[in-house]
């Protein structure tokens, strides 16, 4: 599927840790697909390859990029576009270690986890520089690599609002991806190149249904939203579609955001957004900015001073939505939540793991994390 950049716009310019982007898609006018998608759906986005990346790939292996490769996806193309469409660069995927190591007796992981702690935040160059020996093989080389896959993205805007205006459109939120490793700056292969387009690109892509991440049936039940950096995404999508049911005159359920970012002056995502939201009644927000103090402050501290009102919700039939990091988020937030299980409920830890399997089961906590 291929969708035109309305807008690519970054909405932390001032920020001094990261850089995150809201990018809007159409369709192209000629295009006889719809954009059909519910609030929590994904975007996915097949990235090119940075030329910087490219070019770096081709001195090594001593290649033009004018050599041919018959790429088992992708059929016959040259080096050039391999390494451009089809091959992933920035990522080390430990499967390629283990068939280096069975094939060919290179490396000495004991196991899948060893690889995998090896290859993160490593890429092909890395690889190369590991074991310069693979230099020679030149075109060979390209064939231990993965395919590059496409990046997921939740869906941050609701196909009612974009459809009352006229256009469909469909928007994420991003960072982009940006560190230091082993002395080398690295980007991130799909929210780099989404981060230059420009409005009227076309980017190929797709939209993915997310049938674990669905407001409720019923608007008038009430929604506890709970994310920290891009994993406000979906809830900027959730309040565009509730205020629409509003301005329809539905009855609404309670809404609660719990937020977390870095700091409050640069980092407050869709502030002003969510302030109008809040005017209009239609959500009440709780922020945690973690670097405004000497002191981290994290949405888990703040589910925690409301823990008597979250068990209420709960005990209305509330449902609850986690979005964001995998690793710190998720843990946190549930840490936070069997906390609050316990002392409100009176539940011993056991209890209170029952409880929030049988939440999830009943989809009354639904999770979108990464
Ligand atoms: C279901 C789902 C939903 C998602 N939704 C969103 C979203 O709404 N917004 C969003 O921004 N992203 C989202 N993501 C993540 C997104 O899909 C991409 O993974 C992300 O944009 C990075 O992709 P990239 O191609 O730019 O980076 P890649 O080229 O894939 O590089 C990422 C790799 O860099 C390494 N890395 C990254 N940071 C560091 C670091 N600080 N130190 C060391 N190594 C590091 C890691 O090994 C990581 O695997 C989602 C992912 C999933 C699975
Ligand atoms: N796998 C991938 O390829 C990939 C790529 C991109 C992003 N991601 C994930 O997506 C996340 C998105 O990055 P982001 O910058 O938007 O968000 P983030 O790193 O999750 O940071 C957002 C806020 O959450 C805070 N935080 C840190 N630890 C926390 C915890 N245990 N509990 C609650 N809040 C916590 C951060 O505080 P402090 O930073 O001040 O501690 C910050 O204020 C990344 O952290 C990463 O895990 C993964």
């Amino acid at each position: 599927m291929n969708f035109v950049v309305e807008e690519n716009r970054c909405i932390t310019p001032n920020s001094k840790d990261k850089s995150i982007f809201y990018t809007t898609f159409s369709l192209p006018k000629e295009s006889d697909e719809i954009l059909e998608y519910q609030p929590g759906d994904w975007l996915t986005i097949q990235p090119q390859n940075s030329p910087q990346m490219v070019s770096a790939l081709l001195a090594e292996l001593d290649l033009t990029g004018n050599e041919s490769i018959e790429l088992r996806r992708s059929g016959l193309v040259t080096v050039q576009q391999a390494l451009e469409n089809h091959l992933e660069l920035t990522q080390l995927n430990p499967a390629i270690l283990n068939k280096l190591q069975r094939q060919l007796g290179l490396g000495d992981w004991a196991d899948r986890q060893a690889m995998m702690d090896y290859a993160n935040g490593r890429d092909i160059l890395d690889l190369l520089a590991l074991y310069p020996q693979l230099k020679a093989q030149g075109v060979e080389f390209l064939n231990w690599l993965s395919p590059l896959s496409p990046r997921y993205y939740s869906i941050a805007s609701a196909p009612i609002a974009s459809a009352s205006n006229k256009q469909q459109t469909v928007s994420i939120l991003y960072k982009a991806v940006k560190y230091q490793n082993l002395g080398r700056q690295r980007f991130g292969v799909a929210s780099n190149y989404l981060q230059d387009t420009q409005p009227g690109q076309i980017l190929q892509g797709g939209l993915k249904p997310n049938p674990t991440f669905k407001l409720p049936e019923k608007a008038s039940t009430p929604i506890v939203m709970i994310g920290a950096g891009t994993g406000l995404a979906p809830f900027i999508g959730f309040m565009q579609h509730r205020a629409i049911q509003q301005a329809a005159g539905q009855d609404l359920g309670g809404a609660l955001l719990f937020f977390g970012e870095t700091y409050q002056q640069t980092n407050c995502l869709f502030c002003d957004e969510f302030r109008n939201w809040q005017k209009q009644g239609l959500v009440e927000t709780f922020y945690a900015f973690s670097r405004d103090q000497a002191d981290k402050v994290y949405v888990s501290n703040r589910l925690l001073e409301q823990g008597d009102r979250l068990w209420d919700l709960l005990n209305n039939q509330a449902e609850f939505y986690i979005c964001g990091s995998q690793a710190k988020l998720a843990e946190s937030v549930k840490d936070a939540l069997m906390r609050i299980f316990q002392q409100q409920g009176a539940m011993s830890e056991e209890q209170a793991q029952n409880y929030w399997r049988c939440l999830k089961q009943e989809k009354r906590l639904q999770m979108d994390v990464y």
